[in-house]
């Protein structure tokens, strides 16, 4: 998981994990870039002629590929794979610990149209190609608060120029996050970066209560997190285009940080110092008129 949560748990041999379930990992994922859909679709079965063909099977190739960006232990994947067998769900993570449970979860779920890639979201552009994804999920990204690691943020103007190429001609980007500042930043982001945005909530479960639930959306909710969401796809890309949001995700957390109930993850540390911070000024200027 992101640095502060990669933990590996006692007993947990990481090679032993990554060797039992390499049937659902693929190590090297530019060898498939262009040919996901058909790489991956199981192996056709003869068809009767004039049969309408619909299964992957039979067609010799997956409908389309969608990638979960950050898919740390694979059940949203798995989940999102289930209901539609159709569908090719790659699952990305940077950290091994992820790839190997995420392997595992969709070894035990016994889905074949879900597989998992070790891999950096910064790469992206070499493992899949121009206009190959129909979607990419970004659930509940690593925040990296501070103004100097806004580059890591999978929502970065960057990343979302990037991302525009892979996507598919009304392709979208699909993002779930506990975090109301992360949920504004991005909007900077995809408005600088020319997308439309389709869909935005700040209670994506009481928007689509059936979606599948991802491991910290679990987590979270059960903490008290709302979920934020946006739903979003390349329009025409502006003439200029140019980074001028603010870089420090304290910028988009509310003034009134006491009516703040809930903290989002990762931004704990910072919003402590932040209150502290503030209750020292108040008393310094308390001291100051006294
Ligand atoms: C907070 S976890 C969320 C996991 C999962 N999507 C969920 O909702 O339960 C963020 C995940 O993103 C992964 N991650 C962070 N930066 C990444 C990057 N640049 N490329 C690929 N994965 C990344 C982390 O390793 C971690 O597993």
């Amino acid at each position: 998981m992101g640095k502060m949560h990669a933990r590996m748990p006692k007993n947990f041999v990481l090679e032993e994990r990554l060797e039992r379930y390499a049937s659902a990992i693929e190590p090297a994922p530019e060898r498939y870039a262009g040919r996901w859909a058909e790489a991956c679709a199981p192996l056709p079965f003869s068809t009767e002629k004039g049969a309408v063909l619909t299964d992957a099977r039979e067609l010799g190739r997956f409908s389309s590929v969608r990638l979960d960006l950050g898919c740390g232990k694979g059940s949203f994947l798995v989940e999102s794979a289930r209901r539609e067998s159709d569908v090719l769900f790659v699952g990305m993570d940077a950290e091994p610990v992820c790839v190997a449970y995420a392997a595992q979860a969709v070894c035990e779920a016994n889905v074949a149209n879900a597989v998992v890639v070790p891999g950096n979201a910064r790469k992206l552009d070499r493992y899949f190609a121009p206009g190959e994804l129909e979607r990419i999920y970004v659930n509940f990204p690593t925040p990296h608060p501070k103004a100097r690691d806004a580059r890591e943020r999978l929502t970065y103007l960057d990343r979302l120029l990037a991302y525009r190429a892979l996507l598919a001609p009304a392709g979208t980007l699909r993002l779930k996050t506990d975090s109301q500042p992360f949920f504004a930043f991005t909007l900077t982001q995809l408005k600088l970066a020319g997308y439309e945005v389709l869909e935005k909530s700040c209670d994506m479960r009481a928007a689509h209560p059936n979606d599948p639930v991802t491991g910290y959306e679990e987590r979270l909710c059960a903490q008290g997190a709302s979920v934020y969401g946006i739903f979003a796809t390349p329009g025409p890309l502006p003439e200029r285009v140019e980074q001028t949001a603010a870089l420090s995700l304290m910028d988009y957390l509310p003034h009134d940080l006491d009516s703040l109930d809930y903290v989002p993850l990762g931004m704990e540390r910072a919003v402590e110092n932040f209150r502290n911070r503030r209750t020292k000024l108040a008393a310094r200027a308390l001291s100051g008129t006294r």
